[in-house]
């Protein structure tokens, strides 16, 4: 594909690296739970600014793990409903029922509005996703609300590493954020996940559900119902490769970013670009542009594959929550808002491999995509 909607980098340097320190690693048999992981923790640690941090398999264990430490059993957590089915998932696996939220335009993120409706004297816990890398510029009284009822924040930041607010880093907003290192993130570890805390009881309790809540690595004293969320030695060597890159892919997808705001903004019609809120720096996980409602979404991502040979990625999201036939249990109503956002919008390729050219070669295919398909609908009118 001459634009793939996403791309994995490894520079052959480091791939010669990571060989050598796997091979390494597979000599000494330390596989496990071993010094990889505890630099990596330290590492991404210090990304965040926090204390603490905790390496698990995948972002979905991150935040069950959460959840449990928290304690949200038979209580309600408040999700956004426009989220990945793991946010909504880990709660209910965790023993708590989803309580969906609606979103706000601006970041589609957790509306503070929707948030307030939402509590009760049976809310566990908050949960804010930062999606697309985008922080929502209200955490801070989203966070306030939860001081006032005494509720904790946690971030599903599976798609921010790296971006900040305020100068501020994902991670470091709630009680504890999960992080997810899934091969289409900005980093990776192929498989993997990380918790950020600057609680030192949900550190500690994160130690322990991580290893099938033993109370320590070399006993087999069991104090909590965990499971074997560990992370391996070679998925930390890979993880903490690619997070020694983290600047540079963040500043190789803004310059891609750089491409598309130019083109795209004061475009009244068409695709427009989502406006980054101020004081927000993303890490640019998506590229999110708004769509108008006239254009059917599938035929465009159909055309621009089939005639252009450019792959759209996949939206955040394309089905609310709310709207998943297995979360039927959890009813919400209709949530307007999202559900626009969710129809609304299109993300464009993105990756540190994308060079200022292919961007602009997206936004000229995405022009005559849109063109071919206003003719053929004016064609059928006629
Ligand atoms: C918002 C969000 N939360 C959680 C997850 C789960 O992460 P993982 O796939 O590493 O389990 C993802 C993964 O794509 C995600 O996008």
């Amino acid at each position: 594909m001459r634009v793939p909607p996403a791309s994995i980098s490894f520079s052959n340097e480091d791939i010669s690296n990571i060989t050598e320190e796997i091979s390494e690693c597979l000599r000494t048999g330390a596989l496990t739970l071993g010094q990889n992981g505890r630099q990596f923790e330290e590492e991404f640690a210090a990304l965040c600014r926090v204390p603490y941090a905790v390496a698990v398999n995948s972002g979905t264990s991150a935040l069950e793990i959460i959840l449990r430490a928290i304690g949200v059993q038979n209580r309600e957590v408040i999700v956004p409903t426009n989220t990945f089915f793991a946010t909504a998932a880990a709660v209910i696996h965790a023993g708590g029922r989803v309580r969906f939220a609606d979103c706000e335009p601006g970041s589609f993120a957790l509306d503070l509005g929707s948030l307030r409706e939402c509590l009760n004297a049976n809310t566990a816990a908050i949960i804010v996703v930062h999606i697309g890398g985008l922080i929502t510029p209200r955490i801070s009284e989203i966070s306030d609300v939860c001081k006032q009822v005494g509720v904790p924040l946690i971030e599903d930041a599976a798609h921010a590493q790296g971006s900040t607010l305020g100068g501020r880093p994902a991670g470091s907003f709630g009680v504890a954020a999960a992080f997810s290192f899934y091969p289409t993130k900005v980093m990776t570890s192929c498989e993997g996940g990380m918790i950020t805390t600057s609680d030192e009881a949900i550190y500690h309790e994160a130690l322990i559900y991580r290893d099938q809540g033993k109370e320590g690595f070399t006993t087999n004293y069991h104090v909590r119902l965990g499971y074997n969320w560990r992370m391996s030695e070679p998925h930390a060597i890979i993880g903490r490769a690619q997070l020694r890159r983290l600047p540079e892919f963040i500043q190789r997808r803004r310059r891609i970013a750089d491409v598309y705001d130019r083109r795209l903004s004061g475009r009244r019609e068409g695709v427009r670009p989502l406006t980054v809120p101020r004081g927000v720096r993303s890490n640019y996980y998506k590229y999110i542009a708004l769509l108008d409602p006239a254009i059917d979404r599938a035929a465009l991502k159909t055309a621009l594959r089939d005639k252009f040979d450019v792959g759209l990625s996949g939206e955040v999201y394309e089905t609310p929550c709310h709207l998943q036939p297995v979360f039927r249990g959890y009813p919400a109503g209709r949530l307007l808002q999202a559900e626009r956002i969710c129809a609304e919008h299109i993300c464009l390729p993105i990756s540190a491999r994308m060079e200022s050219e292919d961007a602009e070669y997206v936004v000229d295919s995405l022009d005559h995509a849109v063109e071919l398909m206003q003719t053929a609908n004016a064609a059928v009118g006629d």
